[in-house]
């Protein structure tokens, strides 16, 4: 048998996603073990999330770092130290360097609230109801060196309703959020995603 995924999970917040993808582990369908939650803030509900499924949370403070390449020397420091294969951002309001980038190279995952490359940044979906799109969703996606830039992995879409508010967009995106991205996780477990330049590739099934 081969050893499961390890995943380390980085959040600054609520982590709804993060318990999306322990629910599915602990529903048995996903193959994979989170051996560790790190936030850069402490008294974040992703942490009391973390502790009542009996995962190791940390909170790795970014004030106490020099610059962000420091700060992720010390991340990639704390991952390497629980073995993960697999980096997922959860929430995580941090903008991260080539250093963990580099030491988990098409290995650290991100969602966005939005259908890349639209609406890139912050308040995605403030900025998808002030643009008047009729649709836009969600991405789950590699990271690289830019802002949401990364190859993409699974993309849904949603409605644009004409009488959304940021909030009532946000909870219909979240809702698919929380299906696609242990979806994402999955793949990556099964070893199914390919990356060939911009493009990842989805294996079929064996
Ligand atoms: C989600 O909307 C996600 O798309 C964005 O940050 C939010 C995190 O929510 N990257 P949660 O902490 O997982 O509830």
């Amino acid at each position: 048998m081969t050893d499961l995924l390890k995943i380390g999970v980085l959040v600054s917040g609520n982590g709804s996603n993060l318990q999306a993808i322990i629910d599915r582990i602990e529903a048995g369908a996903l193959p994979a073990q989170i051996v560790c939650v790190i936030s850069n803030k402490a008294d974040v509900f992703a942490l009391e999330r973390a502790k009542h499924h009996g995962i190791p949370t940390h909170v790795l403070d970014h004030r106490s770092h020099a610059g962000r390449e420091a700060y992720d020397t010390a991340l990639v420091e704390l991952l390497r130290s629980h073995g993960v294969g697999l980096v997922v951002l959860a929430g995580f309001m941090r903008i991260v360097t080539p250093v963990l980038l580099g030491a988990f190279p098409h290995a650290v995952m991100n969602i966005h609230p939005a259908l890349l490359p639209a609406f890139p940044g912050l308040h995605a979906q403030q900025q998808a109801l002030q643009y008047g799109v009729k649709v836009s969703g969600c991405t789950v996606h590699f990271v690289d060196e830019g802002t949401d830039t990364g190859p993409i992995i699974i993309q849904a879409v949603v409605p644009v309703l004409d009488d959304d508010t940021e909030e009532t967009l946000s909870a219909r995106i979240q809702k698919e959020e929380h299906r696609i991205y242990p979806e994402a996780v999955s793949l990556f477990a099964a070893g199914r995603l390919a990356v060939d330049g911009r493009r990842v590739v989805i294996a079929p099934t064996a």
